[in-house]
């Protein structure tokens, strides 16, 4: 059975002070998005070890409570890129948010822009990158790829990212065929494939709407090859995204890649991947700070960003509490994630004894 996508107009608009938890808030969703959308956002692959393993692995690393540290009011703003930020948390590049809500990624750019934070923008877009453009205020957009096996629509693609004012690509390398999503095959659901980038570009995947055709025209061949000629083309920062292993790490950074981001897409790709948190301490050790380290994959408390800045990112990235956020409250239930995880990091600092962000990053976890 295919699910209909309906409308989603925003109940209520919630606030910071109405998220307890983003547990809850996954809960809200699920009753609100329609099965087939909401299994396809939240869902895993395979058995969703990975996917478990992704919040589970936090709680092998303790944070010592410091108390006579001289803190007060601490501070979490951080600079990525030559961008002040109001904490260490972006948007991660997360497609189709028109199954959360109808205002799509519009939605999700004036909620991210509001707070103030950096928008990652994917290639499966559900809006238009100028209509999101037009939302935001001066905070930047960074463009997310998949790549074509052509690269004449690569580069038409990079094109259009460019003139929409992108300051980053980000290489997506963990996605050349699609992980073992088996609530979409139950659901038989059904993608939005009528976005802008794929029909100005990518038509063929419109034909036959499986979700697996996303990846058909994509590359499967991604290497270091790919991450120069992206720089090259680009004249940005590629930050090469699904990183799990520190020798891709050093593979990417030295074919110019500005950014590593580490990430196992959510627990969507490979399932008995370890979970993202467990390898980000031996990539970090492996980038010794020449480049920026983003981090992703399970970050749903102010502990686990605290934890992530403790083990060697520079940010992390949140996706699907965003769009959960997006879902219950429109832009301004996206801004209340941001500002529920920028609190949540605050009272954690507090209550850990570290006044800034770089004195997380100097925390040894235990
Ligand atoms: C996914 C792709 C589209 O995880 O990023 O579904």
């Amino acid at each position: 059975m295919s699910q209909k996508q309906t409308s989603y107009h925003a109940p209520s608009n919630i606030t910071s002070l109405d998220i307890v938890n983003t547990f809850d808030l996954e809960n809200q969703a699920s009753q609100l998005i329609p099965k087939g959308g909401f299994d396809y956002i939240a869902g895993g692959a395979g058995d969703e070890y990975t996917l478990k393993q992704n919040i589970a692995s936090f709680n092998q690393k303790r944070i010592l409570p410091r108390v006579l540290a001289d803190v007060e009011s601490p501070d979490t703003r951080t600079t990525l890129f030559k961008s002040v930020i109001p904490a260490p948390i972006i948007m991660a590049p997360i497609a189709a948010h028109g199954l959360a809500h109808d205002s799509k990624e519009v939605g999700t750019a004036k909620g991210v822009s509001e707070y103030g934070t950096i928008l990652s923008i994917s290639t499966y877009t559900g809006s238009e990158l100028e209509e999101t453009s037009r939302v935001m205020s001066d905070t930047s957009k960074w463009f997310q790829l998949y790549m074509s096996k052509d690269n004449e629509v690569n580069k038409a693609i990079i094109d259009e990212a460019k003139a929409d004012g992108a300051s980053a690509i980000i290489l997506t390398a963990d996605a050349t065929v699609m992980g073992n999503r088996e609530k979409d095959k139950h659901n038989q659901f059904v993608f939005p494939f009528d976005m802008p980038i794929v029909s100005r570009h990518l038509r063929g995947y419109i034909e036959d709407r499986a979700l697996n055709n996303i990846y058909l025209e994509s590359k499967q061949k991604i290497n270091a090859e790919d991450v120069r000629f992206l720089a090259d083309y680009s004249q940005l920062p590629v930050i090469v995204k699904g990183i799990q292993s520190p020798e891709d790490a050093v593979k990417a950074i030295d074919a110019g890649a500005g950014g590593i981001w580490v990430s196992n897409h959510g627990g969507r790709q490979l399932d008995g991947a370890p979970g993202s948190f467990e390898t980000l301490t031996h990539i970090a050790d492996s980038v010794e700070k020449r480049v920026p380290i983003i981090f992703d994959s399970g970050i749903r408390r102010g502990e686990h960003i605290f934890k992530a800045l403790a083990s060697g990112a520079d940010c992390v990235a949140i996706g699907r509490p965003a769009l959960y956020g997006l879902a219950l409250g429109g832009w301004k239930g996206v801004t209340s994630i941001y500002k529920y995880f920028e609190d949540d990091l605050k009272r954690v600092m507090q209550l850990a004894g570290t006044q800034t962000i770089e004195d997380i990053k100097k925390t040894k976890l235990v």
